[in-house]
C-alpha cells in the first residue's frame, strides 16, 4: 500500500500567489495538501492529482443556512474538500477545542462524507511521566474522539502527534520511531479490540511531528505506520517532495 503524505501549511503562506505555486508543485498522488481555508476555491483547480484538506470544520450538520461564522463539511465538500484535520493540538491549546466538539466535528465530517484526520498526542508533561501514561492519554482523546461515531461505517485518518515533537523544525527531537510505530500500533489494536464498534471502519494511522528528510525514512520502517503529518517541511516544496519521494519512490 502507498502512504499518504499530508501537507499541513498551517497559517502559511501569507499570500495566493505562494499558495498556489506551491499547491502546483505538491500536487502529488498519494499527497493531501492541507492550506489554510481562504486559499481553498482558488486551489479547488490546481490540486489535480492529490487531494485537498482543510485545518479545521464546525460541528454542523447543513448543508448552508442560518449558521453565521460556520463552515460545515458538507458546505466545503462544494469547494472540493475530500479531507479533514480534527483536534490538531494547536487548535487545542489556542482555540480551546474541547474533546466534547472534537467527537461532534468528527461524526459530522463522517456523515458529510469528508474524511477526518484525528489528531491525538500526549504533552511533555505526560511524556515525562512514562510511556505507559503518554499510552493511557493517547487513548483517552481517542476514545473520547470517537465517541459519537461508534457501530458507523467509514474511513478515519487517526495522527498520533507527540505535541513535544511538534515544530522542532527537524532538529532532533522528533519522537523516536519505535515509540511511534508502537503508539500507533496500540491505537489500532485498541480500536480493533471493540471489532464490533469499528469492524466497518477503515482505520489508517499516521504520524506527525517535525517529519523531514532525514527522519521520515527511519519511520517508514516501522509497519503500523501508514503515512505521515508534515507540517513546517511542507512550506518547503524540495523537501516537501523528498519526503514524498523517499516514502512511495
Ligand atoms: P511540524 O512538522 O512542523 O513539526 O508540524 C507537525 C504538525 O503539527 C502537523 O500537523
Amino acid at each position: 500500500m502507498k502512504h499518504l503524505v499530508i501537507a499541513n501549511w498551517k497559517m502559511n503562506p501569507m499570500s495566493l500567489k505562494e499558495a498556489i505555486s506551491l499547491a502546483k508543485e505538491e500536487d502529488k498522488k498519494d499527497v493531501v495538501i492541507i492550506p489554510p481555508t481562504p486559499y481553498i476555491p482558488a486551489l479547488q483547480t490546481v490540486v489535480k492529482k492529490g487531494s485537498l484538506g482543510v485545518q479545521d470544520v464546525d460541528p454542523i450538520n447543513a448543508v448552508n443556512g442560518p449558521y453565521t461564522s460556520a463552515l460545515s463539511p458538507a458546505f466545503l465538500k462544494k469547494f472540493g474538500v475530500r479531507y479533514t484535520i480534527i483536534g490538531h493540538s494547536e487548535a487545542r491549546a489556542n482555540l480551546g477545542e474541547s474533546d466534547a466538539i472534537i467527537a461532534h466535528k468528527i461524526k459530522s465530517a463522517l456523515d458529510a462524507g469528508i474524511i477526518p484526520i484525528l489528531c491525538v498526542g500526549e504533552t511533555k508533561e505526560v511524556r515525562d511521566m512514562g510511556y505507559t501514561k503518554a499510552r493511557e492519554f493517547v487513548l483517552d482523546q481517542l476514545e473520547r474522539g470517537l465517541d459519537l461515531i461508534k457501530g458507523g461505517v467509514g474511513k478515519i485518518i487517526i495522527a498520533y502527534e507527540p505535541v513535544w515533537a511538534i515544530s522542532t523544525n527537524n532538529e532532533g527531537v522528533a519522537d523516536d520511531s519505535e515509540g511511534a510505530g508502537e503508539m500507533i500500533q496500540n491505537i489500532k489494536a485498541h480500536l480493533s479490540s471493540s471489532m464490533k464498534l469499528w469492524a466497518q471502519y477503515k482505520i489508517i494511522g499516521v504520524y506527525g511531528g517535525s517529519v523531514g528528510v532525514n527522519n521520515v525514512g527511519v519511520f517508514l520502517k516501522e509497519r503500523s505506520i501508514d503515512g505521515f503529518l508534515v507540517g513546517s517541511a511542507s512550506l518547503r516544496s524540495k523537501e516537501f517532495l523528498r519526503i514524498v519521494e523517499i516514502v512511495n519512490g
